[in-house]
């Protein structure tokens, strides 16, 4: 396998998920890992991420320098470059800019960089750099500004680049990857997702039993495929509730009941909870105490409805699992939070009602997103359902910038219904990663027939993206956003003016709060 030192570095699950794409079996760790830890692991080679912080900063994490005598393959990336340089005694200088965006690389000769011409180009996103490199080690690569951009220890197989070979701006970033896992390490190809889910539902069946388990569901893909894997492994013994918050897109209840029956769950069960939801959330603003309150809300009603369904149940055969829909990078970010990862949001899907006492079950926690869909597919869930862009737990309350009332989530509503259906009706949907209308909180002046009008500002947002970790806005054509903008003001009142974001994740994120 191969194993990622995560340095807090915001493309550190991005080469994950390539090296995983190449076919191989990749784990993200912590840069404290003990070296006997790692040694269990038995890596056939270590990627060292980037990080937000400069090697010299204090709490910058440095990794146990035995790391380096293992005679394991090492690529640095970024800091992970820098971090060589320096724990080996070479020298790094600190920028008092950063440098962010493509560059022309120029190329020596290294078994690292075969079938890339003598001049690349690469995507850079640093602050620091190498100015000396450690004895031992020869220069392999420089830039206009960067005149060492990447270096080698051939006898020793350590490498360091100080571009992103994992960003898809880096145009043979793949084949570098592939030259140093596959011609350098000796990394086997044995990363096959039909092997995958033959081994999870396996482990499930060995894990429940005839134990029942509960799950909420919430439409999204990922508790989708986690519970029909768990349908695989324990039929009959699975629960299933869908809690409506109130803050639901359009039609959202009925297309969830749909893919239910269409998937073939028996046990299963729609709360209407929006009462509970709207009245907590009334006059809350805070885009971080928003999310609190709707978590601490949904495990109040999942609680309930937990005791409701065991209160049914003959003694003796009570709940005693809990399913969730967890991914890879929800584990990694949220339940195992890396103090060197600066807190973006608080995700609410991870952490479980604990008063409830069951044993959690994960079908999907080492998984990546286009992995789950995979899955999702080789089970043979329709692709419309699979294919569902990502929809967050906060649903609407995250997308209605500011206080969330009756009137705001009916306006989006109609907006996002509109903007969703254009982009099915023409053939975009399936082709981006995510895209949704955002409210804002303000109103401009516009005028209607002859009246004035002060209405609401819309934001439509869609998102080119695989991972979700980077994204960038999708380019439609013109005419395609006129209709959409040109049917939303004319058909839903209390909107004036359409806006359309052009804005990449980082540094802006997907979601508005
Ligand atoms: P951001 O906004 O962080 O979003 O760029 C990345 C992806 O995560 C989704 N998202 C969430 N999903 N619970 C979820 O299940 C949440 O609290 C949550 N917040 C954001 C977002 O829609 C995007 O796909």
């Amino acid at each position: 396998m191969v194993v990622v030192f995560n340095f807090g570095g915001q493309y550190a699950h991005l080469i994950t998920r390539r090296v995983r794409e190449l076919g191989s079996k990749c784990e993200l760790v912590s840069p404290n890992i003990k070296i006997e830890e790692l040694k269990k692991l038995s890596p056939d080679a270590i990627i060292f991420s980037g990080s937000p912080f400069s090697v010299y900063e204090k709490n910058a994490p440095h990794p146990d320098p035995k790391v380096y005598d293992l005679g394991i393959p090492i690529l640095g990336i970024c800091y992970g470059q820098q971090l060589i340089a320096y724990q080996l005694n070479g020298k790094v200088i600190s920028r008092s800019t950063k440098q962010f965006g493509k560059e022309n690389l120029r190329i020596n000769n290294s078994p690292l960089f075969k079938n890339l011409s003598k001049k690349e180009v690469v995507w850079f996103s640093h602050g620091d750099q190498v100015d000396k490199v450690p004895g031992g080690f020869e220069v392999i690569a420089s830039t206009k500004s960067a005149h060492i951009a990447g270096f080698q220890n051939l006898s020793k197989k350590i490498f360091g680049i100080q571009f992103h070979p994992e960003v898809t701006h880096t145009q043979k970033g793949t084949t570098v990857l592939k030259n140093f896992l596959f011609d350098i390490a000796n990394v086997k190809k044995d990363w096959n997702l039909g092997q995958v889910k033959d081994s999870i539902i396996k482990a499930v069946k060995s894990e429940v039993g005839q134990e029942k388990i509960i799950m909420a569901v919430s439409g999204g893909v990922d508790s989708l495929v986690a519970a029909a894997l768990i349908k695989l492994a324990a039929p009959n013994s699975l629960h299933l509730i869908f809690i409506d918050t109130g803050l639901m897109r359009k039609n959202e209840v009925e297309e969830v009941k749909k893919i239910i029956n269409t998937v073939g769950f028996v046990n299963f069960k729609t709360v209407d909870a929006s009462k509970i939801f709207l009245s907590a959330l009334s006059g809350i603003t805070d885009p971080e105490e928003k999310r609190k309150i709707i978590a601490r809300e949904y495990f109040k009603v999942f609680e309930q409805q937990a005791k409701k369904i065991n209160g049914a149940l003959p003694a003796g055969s009570q709940v005693k699992f809990l399913g969730q829909g967890t991914i890879y990078p929800d584990r990694i970010e949220s339940a195992q939070p890396n103090k060197h990862a600066d807190k973006i949001k608080s995700h609410h899907n991870v952490t479980l009602p604990r008063s409830l006492k069951l044993k959690l079950i994960e079908p999907l926690a080492d998984l990546y997103k286009d992995e789950v869909r995979k899955i999702g597919m080789l089970l043979g869930i329709p692709q419309e359902f699979v294919g569902r862009h990502p929809f967050p737990g906060p649903a609407l309350a995250i997308r209605i910038l500011g206080e969330i009332t009756p009137d705001r989530l009916s306006i989006l509503r109609e907006v996002d219904g509109i903007f969703i259906s254009e982009l099915k009706s023409n053939g975009y949907y399936n082709k981006i990663g995510q895209a949704f209308a955002a409210l804002l909180p303000v109103k401009s002046v516009g005028v209607m027939g002859d009246a004035r009008t002060y209405s609401y500002i819309i934001s439509l947002r869609s998102v080119d993206t695989t991972d979700f970790m980077t994204a960038d806005w999708t380019k439609f054509p013109p005419e395609f956003l006129e209709k959409v903008s040109s049917r939303i003001v004319n058909e839903v009142r209390g909107v004036n003016r359409v806006l359309y974001d052009i804005t990449q994740k980082p540094p802006a994120t997907i979601e508005y709060e």
